[in-house]
C-alpha cells in the first residue's frame, strides 16, 4: 500500500465512514478589516521539498460563515480576549510594582515578535515559546507569579501579542542554535502514536483535503493560533490543539509548556514560514 492509501484506510477505520470523501480548499482572500491582506496560501519553505508544494492556513478549510466571522474584528469574538489582555499589558502587577507597558511602551511596539517564535534565547541558552517569554518577565522582571501555560490571563496576552503581528509572514530559524529542537519536533511529526498509529504527518500532510468527522482536514498550520473555537466558544492554545490530536490517535499526550510541544511547535510553525501570522483566528 502506498502511504497515502494506508493513512487513508486507518483513518477511515477512525471515521468508521468506508471512504472517506475529499473536498478542495477554498479559493479566497482573507482581508482584515477591509485592510490588511492576509497570506492564506504560498510557496511551502524549501525544508519542505518533496513532501509539501503549497502550504494554506486553516482559515481556507472552514465554512463561508466562520471564515466571514475572521475577516472583521467586529465579529471576531476572539478580538473580546485582546481587549482584556490590552488591561492586563498595562495593569501593574508584582513586586516591582511593574506593567508590561512600563517596560516594552504600547503593545503594537509588540508587533514583529509573534512570527519569530518559537525562538533560540540566547541569554537563556534554549529555544523557547512567547508563553515561556511572557511568564519570565513577570518572574525575573516584575516579581509576579508566573501565569498558567493555557491559562486565560496567558491566552489572552499571547492573542494580543498575535494580533499586533497580523499580516507579517511568519519567519521562525531553523538552523544554527536552533536545529536540534527543530529536528527533535520534525521527528515527533512523523512518529506514528497511539493505537491508530497515525502521524501528523499522515492526517495533516498526507490527507489534509479529506472530511474527517464532518471536519475539513487541514493542514495543521499554527499561524492562527490562538485560535477562537466555535466548539468551545473560548481562545484555544496551539500545545491545546496538539494535545487533542495526540489524544484522539488514542495516545498518551505530553502536556502543554513541556520541551516536546515546544519543539512540536517549532516544527510546525517552520512548516508555516511565509503563512501570515492571523491570531486570534476563527475555527469551529
Ligand atoms: C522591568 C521591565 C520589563 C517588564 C515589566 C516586562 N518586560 Fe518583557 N522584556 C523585558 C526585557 C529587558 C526583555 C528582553 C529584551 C527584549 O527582547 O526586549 C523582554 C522581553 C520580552 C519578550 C520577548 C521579546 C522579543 O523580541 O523576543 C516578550 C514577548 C515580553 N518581554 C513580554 C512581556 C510581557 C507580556 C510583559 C508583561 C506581562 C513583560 N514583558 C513585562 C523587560 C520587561
Ligand atoms: C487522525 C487525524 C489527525 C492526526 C493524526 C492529527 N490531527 Fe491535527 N487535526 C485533525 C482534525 C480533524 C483537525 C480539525 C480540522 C482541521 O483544522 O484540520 C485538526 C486540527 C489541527 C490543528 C488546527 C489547525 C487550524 O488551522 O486551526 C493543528 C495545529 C493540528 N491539528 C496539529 C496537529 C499535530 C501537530 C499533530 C501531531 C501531533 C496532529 N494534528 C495530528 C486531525 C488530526
Amino acid at each position: 500500500m502506498t502511504k497515502k492509501a494506508w493513512a487513508l484506510s486507518a483513518i477511515g477505520a477512525l471515521v468508521l465512514a468506508g471512504t472517506p470523501a475529499l473536498a478542495d480548499p477554498v479559493d479566497a482572500t482573507l482581508i482584515l478589516n477591509e485592510d490588511i491582506e492576509i497570506t492564506t496560501r504560498t510557496t511551502a519553505p524549501d525544508h519542505l521539498s518533496g513532501a509539501l508544494d503549497e502550504v494554506m492556513s486553516g482559515w481556507l478549510f472552514r465554512g463561508v460563515e466562520t471564515r466571514a466571522m475572521q475577516a472583521d474584528d467586529f465579529d471576531n469574538p476572539g478580538m473580546i480576549f485582546v481587549e482584556k489582555a490590552e488591561d492586563l499589558w498595562n495593569a501593574a502587577d508584582g513586586a516591582e510594582g511593574k506593567s508590561c507597558a512600563d517596560c516594552h511602551g504600547d503593545s503594537s511596539e509588540m508587533s514583529g515578535v509573534r512570527p519569530v517564535y518559537p525562538k533560540y534565547v540566547e541569554a537563556a541558552g534554549e529555544v523557547r515559546s512567547l508563553e515561556m517569554q511572557i511568564n519570565d518577565c513577570r518572574e525575573t522582571r516584575m516579581g509576579a507569579e508566573p501565569w498558567k501555560y493555557t491559562g486565560s490571563d496567558m491566552i489572552d496576552m499571547t492573542a494580543l501579542l498575535a494580533s499586533v503581528s497580523r499580516g507579517l509572514p511568519v519567519n521562525v530559524a531553523i538552523d544554527g542554535p536552533a536545529q536540534s529542537t527543530w529536528e527533535k519536533g520534525k521527528e515527533m511529526y512523523y512518529t506514528r502514536y497511539g493505537q491508530l498509529e497515525l502521524s501528523c504527518a499522515n492526517c495533516h500532510e498526507d490527507s489534509y483535503g479529506l472530511m474527517i468527522r464532518a471536519d475539513h482536514l487541514s493542514q495543521g498550520q499554527i499561524n492562527g493560533f490562538p485560535v477562537y473555537r466555535l466548539k468551545n466558544t473560548k481562545l484555544n492554545a496551539a500545545h491545546s490543539r496538539f494535545k487533542g490530536c495526540v489524544r484522539d490517535t488514542r495516545a498518551e499526550t505530553f502536556a502543554p509548556g513541556s520541551p516536546e510541544f515546544v519543539a512540536l511547535e517549532l516544527y510546525v510553525a517552520s512548516r508555516g514560514n511565509g503563512l501570515s501570522v492571523e491570531g486570534p483566528a476563527v475555527r469551529n
